[in-house]
């Protein structure tokens, strides 16, 4: 019998995240619910549960380097490695405004999770994902941070004005390349995904009404993260996609 994988994913209370936990756990894999808010993440701990999944919650602020050490601490002592790290957890604070007038406390607050936040958890996790026989690192990144895309004057984004979300993203994906990188002689691989504009409360969803055209469904916004953590080959490293193929960096 295959060995059971063990998965952090951060933010993983709702959303992508969630739905991301259901999908792996439904293949298998025991997950760690990654929470900032313990009676959030306990819920979702619940549910997941009750859909036969095995899930542990792992209390983790990723702005809060204290709650990072302490989950890698935990994971340790419960499992001594880890097989797959998902950095989920994202903020979108800038509310389009033009790099004119947004304040650079702003932008910092979004380096602060989508940047540095995940650059922390990986620097705590890397230790036990060099425990596990093979190990990815998946960076939940967005078309919003491709640099390509918002060069590019064919490309719906090339009208997308929002600095502190996009630069936070084009950063992350360059922890991505840095590490896959950094990492290429082992058996660790390191990727970016965009899940693209799914229907989260994050992706402009009021989660009372039914999802708006155009938006899609968090089952669609996770395919590809999903795919690429239940890949087992585990060859592919130092890539941005999305579920229609590679995306420009
Ligand atoms: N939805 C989209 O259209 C879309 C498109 C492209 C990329 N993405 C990316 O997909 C990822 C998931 O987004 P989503 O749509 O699922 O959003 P969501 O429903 O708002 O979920 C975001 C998750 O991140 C967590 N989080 C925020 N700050 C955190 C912190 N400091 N420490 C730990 N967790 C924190 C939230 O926790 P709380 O519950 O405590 O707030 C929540 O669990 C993000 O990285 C986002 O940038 C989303």
């Amino acid at each position: 019998m295959a060995k059971q994988l063990t998965t952090l994913i951060t933010g993983a209370d709702k959303g992508i995240g969630f739905q991301t936990a259901l999908e792996l756990g439904k293949r298998g894999h025991h997950v760690l619910v990654g929470a900032r808010d313990v009676d959030r993440g306990k819920e979702a701990v619940d549910r997941l549960t009750k859909n036969g999944i095995i899930a542990d919650l792992l209390k983790i602020d990723v702005t809060d380097r204290t709650t990072i050490q302490a989950a890698a601490s935990q994971v340790m002592t419960k499992f001594g490695y880890l097989d797959v790290l998902i950095n989920n957890a994202g903020v979108a604070l800038d509310q389009h405004q033009p790099a004119s007038k947004l304040s650079t406390e702003v932008m910092q607050n979004d380096f602060k999770v989508n940047f540095f936040g995940a650059v922390d958890v990986i620097q705590a996790f890397l230790p036990l994902l060099k425990k596990a026989d093979t190990a990815k690192i998946i960076n939940v990144s967005s078309n919003m941070g491709s640099l390509g895309l918002a060069t590019n004057s064919a490309s719906q984004f090339y009208g997308v004005n929002s600095l502190g979300y996009q630069a936070s993203k084009a950063a992350l994906n360059f922890a991505t390349i840095c590490f896959a990188k950094e990492l290429a002689d082992t058996t660790i691989t390191v990727n970016s995904v965009n899940p693209g504009w799914t229907a989260t409360e994050f992706g402009g969803r009021d989660l009372k009404q039914s999802i708006p055209s155009g938006m899609q469904s968090v089952k669609t916004g996770e395919a590809q993260i999903v795919k690429l953590a239940s890949d087992p080959e585990n060859k592919i490293t130092m890539t941005f996609t999305e579920n229609q193929g590679t995306l420009p960096w």
